[in-house]
């Protein structure tokens, strides 16, 4: 079952292109979007949805705050999101005008239920997003779209992420394109998105060998931190999330313009870097947060493009991510960190199919 790899959560990692190609089959063609499972759908976003509520744990509400930032960047669609223990105890701004998004790959998640029970109870319209079939979530909302991914058993969150990223832009242009925005990019972003099986491929034929090596330096650490900005900062969230889940390593994440404002204090030779450099402009201002970082003696890997010769001067070491838009970014950073993250486990002796204190499913509060 684990097909001939030592772990489901490597399995899972190199299943990417395929689950990829399973979430996005039927939804998205030729750079269209045609979401067009759910049948009151299209009607309530074009009469009378006027904003998006995301509500999710973990890694599937890192997935929700990379759709944030993409339906921002495409429209001035109203977009809140919140992580569903919260979420359940607030008083969230949502009505029969909100669409809520609720997202989970188990679909039995404690939290992300209450918060689909409270939003119907104010009158929103909820859509699910999971991976399991005829899950509770999917069973409570008014609508679903399933990833399609087949089961995840590793604990840690892989191919359900990349696959749930890829879904909800989707989603995201598909209500974008409802409302009437038009946008040029978009388009263009769409047809990367209908390649990126492929490209996956090729990320995690051409990373897995050196990343391997590469946390033979690394793994001793006992911290790290991922920086990285609009797109950047839910991959770095996550990248440090599946880091702290298998390895233990006190691994956080900031906004890379935070630093400043407090975490750069902790930085030392103790406390490594993993900075998410991309192109366009906030590279010059990721390259600047860098060279504050190594002033301090910090080492950095940067995850950057081929052809950014000036980031891979300034950082102690380095990996390729193809030159690519912005947005894409949460999505091409994944199999990389999953991979980084997967290896320093397995070089501690750990098993990153069984993490400590941690179930694929948290029924409980
Ligand atoms: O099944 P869900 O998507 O609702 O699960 C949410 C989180 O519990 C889950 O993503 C968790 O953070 C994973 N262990 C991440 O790897």
């Amino acid at each position: 079952e684990k097909s001939g790899y030592p772990h489901f959560m490597l399995k899972e990692i190199f299943e990417q292109p395929i689950a990829l190609e399973s979430a996005l089959v039927g939804r998205l063609k030729d750079g269209k979007p045609q979401i067009k499972e759910v049948q009151s759908l299209e009607n309530f976003v074009k009469n009378q949805m006027k904003k998006v509520y995301v509500v999710a744990c973990g890694t599937s509400y890192h997935a929700g705050l990379a759709a944030k930032y993409f339906v921002n960047r495409y429209s001035d669609i109203d977009f809140d999101i919140e992580v569903a223990s919260e979420f359940r105890y607030m008083n969230p701004a949502i009505d029969s005008n909100t669409l809520v998004l609720a997202i989970s790959q188990s679909g039995e998640t404690i939290d992300t239920l209450e918060g689909v029970r409270l939003a119907r109870k104010k009158g929103a319209y909820v859509l699910a997003i999971s991976n399991v079939v005829g899950s509770t979530i999917s069973r409570e909302s008014d609508g679903v779209l399933y990833l399609n991914t087949g089961p995840e058993i590793g604990v840690a969150a892989t191919k359900t992420y990349t696959a749930q990223i890829a879904l909800l832009y989707t989603l995201a242009a598909q209500l974008i394109y409802w409302k009437g925005y038009k946008k040029e990019e978009l388009d263009e972003i769409m047809r990367n998105i209908e390649k990126m099986p492929e490209l996956f491929r090729i990320i995690l034929d051409k990373t897995n060998g050196h990343l391997m090596e590469l946390v033979k330096e690394y793994k001793n650490f006992k911290d790290m931190m991922y920086v990285g900005r609009v797109f950047g900062f839910p991959a770095a969230l996550e990248g440090a999330l599946k880091l702290k889940e298998i390895s233990y390593i006190n691994a956080i994440a900031y906004q890379a313009g935070e630093l400043k404002h407090g975490p750069i204090a902790l930085l030392d030779d103790n406390f490594p870097v993993f900075a998410i450099v991309p192109l366009g402009k906030l590279r010059e201002k990721m390259i600047s947060n860098i060279m504050e970082v190594k002033a301090r003696g910090a080492k950095v890997i940067a995850l950057t493009s081929k052809d950014d010769l000036q980031t891979k001067k300034i950082c102690d070491d380095y990996i390729d991510v193809p030159s690519i838009f912005e947005p894409l970014i949460p999505l091409v950073v994944a199999p990389i960190t999953q991979l980084f993250a997967y290896y320093i486990a397995v070089q501690k002796g750990l098993d990153p199919d069984k993490p400590r204190n941690l179930a694929k499913s948290v029924t409980v509060e």
